[in-house]
């Protein structure tokens, strides 16, 4: 096994303590004057964006909200015409997946000369010159720790990744005190979407050293911690979970996913499912499908999470009351699914190769 990738892709810095998002505006005041907040509707609530803009000059930071739910193109569009008009030189992502895959794209395409929708259809992204910084507020899709966002297409139902090694943030912010009022389905999807991606990253064929280590730990941390952040997330268990999933992220920059996020795509595009849910969904019929090609790897995870993986994996769900948004559903569109699971970069990096029988036949398991 190769000790490292070929390039080793990581945020170059992190400020990892509570409390450390009031000190936002002050940290990005290095990129330039003027910057561009992006964030959910959470962040208003508790007057967390309030202590963050606090120290911010308002004439020079401006605000934009995301409406919340997945990302699409015609969002990333209104945001970037705000982002151009206000002149940004930074942007800064302070919230859940969304926020800061939406946040993300927005620096990543604020100089850029095409339409958002051309870079999505696959025009190679240019390097960005726009520094992206990244504040966590769920713990689960290391987006602040990759250089990868997912938006999607709604008019055409196509989910889809921008990935450049620009779009990497500058500086990460892991607060766990912006976990603090996280709701409890929240922390319990987006816990098992890094659960997930530590595992994939863990037995993924372009896993290293470094990404195992990263990936195993991170696997252990989100299974060690995840259920009392539920309960509270004001738990001392939440720096391990944000930790976690940020691990995981780093680990997923370096060594891609697999076939759950290969199905957990197409299918949330589909049935509207959030990406948590739909990767739990698919999660244990991907581990029954890779259980043999993951050799002692399945055994190392086992130790590592206290628990047999899938056993684990399974409790984990029924204990955050996880219900599959498939199971029951009518599976329709087969054939284009298929083709989307086998064009995702995430399956060519799953353990065992995957055919279209193999896709049909994990839809037909989760959707049963
Ligand atoms: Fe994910």
């Amino acid at each position: 096994m190769r000790i490292l990738p070929e390039t080793v892709l990581l945020p170059p810095r992190i400020a990892a303590r509570r409390g450390a998002a009031h000190d936002l505006a002050a940290e990005c005041r290095a990129f330039g004057p003027r910057g561009l907040l992006v964030h959910g509707l959470s962040l208003t609530r508790g007057g967390t964006l309030d202590r963050i803009m606090a120290a911010a000059d308002r004439d020079a930071v401006a605000t934009w909200q995301h409406p919340g739910g997945e990302p699409t193109l015609d969002q990333l569009e209104t945001l970037l015409d705000f982002g151009r008009r206000r002149g940004a030189d930074w942007v800064a992502g302070v919230g859940g997946g969304s926020v800061m895959d939406i946040a993300k794209a927005c620096a990543g395409l604020l100089r850029a000369r095409k339409p958002a929708a051309e870079y999505h259809g696959g025009a190679p992204l240019p390097t960005s010159e726009v520094p992206f910084v990244a504040a966590p507020t769920t713990a689960g899709t290391g987006s602040e720790a990759t250089p990868v966002c997912v938006l999607t297409d709604a008019a055409r139902r196509l989910k889809r990744s921008f990935r450049h090694p620009s779009l990497m943030a500058r500086l990460v912010i892991l607060d766990a005190n912006l976990l603090a009022g996280c709701p409890p389905p929240v922390i319990a999807a987006s816990g098992m979407d890094a659960f997930t991606q530590a595992v994939e990253a863990f037995i993924s064929n372009r896993a290293t050293l470094l990404t195992d280590a990263l990936a195993l730990r991170a696997a252990g941390l989100v299974a060690h911690s995840l259920e009392a952040v539920r309960r509270d997330s004001g738990s001392g268990e939440a720096e391990n979970l944000l930790a976690g999933a940020c691990l995981a992220g780093m680990a997923l920059s370096n060594a891609r996913l697999g076939v759950v996020h290969g199905l957990a795509h197409p299918l949330g595009a589909r049935y509207n499912a959030p990406h948590g849910l739909a990767c739990a969904a698919c999660l244990p019929a991907a581990i029954r499908f890779n259980r043999e090609a993951m050799g002692a790897k399945y055994d190392r995870l086992s130790a590592e999470i206290g628990g047999d993986l899938l056993a684990t994996a399974e409790a984990l769900m029924q204990r955050m009351e996880i219900r599959s948004p498939f199971a029951g559903r009518p599976l329709t569109d087969v054939p284009a699914i298929v083709a989307e699971t086998l064009e995702s970069g995430s399956t060519a990096a799953n353990p065992r190769t995957v055919t279209a029988d193999d896709v049909a036949a994990l839809l037909r398991i989760v959707f049963a």
